[in-house]
């Protein structure tokens, strides 16, 4: 699924929202190791983001081409900032396919703005207009930023995993489960 590009003003900023295009490749793979260093309520180690820029390419092309996906990115003042995205979870069984999944990360130079808050917004139109009737997520229990911004949104907490994230120095996290009707 493609999302056409979107220019708005936020507190000052130029923002673009767009999908991806293949020669982005190189940068979402860099940014994806960097965000994951940067905060600990990411499902990977930096160490972990081992794909090569041609499989990204590849990842970019089925995203956009997919019925049930989209991927958005921001850019600030022409700088990358962060992506959100979405997919069906329909993929699991037919009787899943009113419901998506949702993620969301920003380089931390960009949060606090208000642009984690315009790209959701953007993201679940785009779903709603597509005809999904429920939007999920997880996230660590201790990401309060994150948690504070999806309950503003209309998430409600409908589950906690203890536990699961295990951490390289022993200590764990959970996971708070979200969800919003659209
Ligand atoms: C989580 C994230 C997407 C939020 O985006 P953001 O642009 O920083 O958030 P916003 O500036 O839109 O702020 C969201 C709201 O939460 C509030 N908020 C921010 N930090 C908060 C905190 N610690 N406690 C309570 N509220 C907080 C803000 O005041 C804002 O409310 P407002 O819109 O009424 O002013 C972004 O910070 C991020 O990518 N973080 C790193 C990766 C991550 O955690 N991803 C989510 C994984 S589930």
């Amino acid at each position: 699924m493609i999302y056409p590009e979107e220019r708005i003003m936020l507190r000052g900023h130029d923002i673009t929202l767009r999908s991806p295009i293949p020669e982005d490749a190189a940068l979402l793979t860099e940014y994806l190791r960097t965000v994951s260093g940067e905060c600990p309520y990411l499902m990977h180690d930096p160490d972990e983001i081992n794909f090569t820029v041609e499989e990204e390419r590849e990842f970019i092309n089925s995203r956009n081409g997919s019925e049930d996906s989209v991927m958005i990115l921001a850019f600030s003042d022409g700088e990358f900032a962060g992506s959100c995205s979405f997919e069906s979870m329909g993929r699991c069984g037919k009787r899943y396919r009113h419901r998506m999944d949702i993620g969301i990360s920003l380089l931390e130079r960009f949060t606090g703005f208000g642009l984690g808050r315009l790209m959701l917004e953007r993201l679940l139109q785009k779903a709603k207009d597509e005809g999904f009737e429920q939007a999920e997520l997880s996230v660590v229990d201790e990401n309060e930023r994150a948690i504070a911004l999806y309950r503003k949104l209309g998430f409600e907490e409908c589950g906690h995993m203890p536990r699961c994230n295990k951490y390289e120095d022993g200590t764990y996290t959970g996971d708070i489960f979200m969800v919003k009707l659209l």
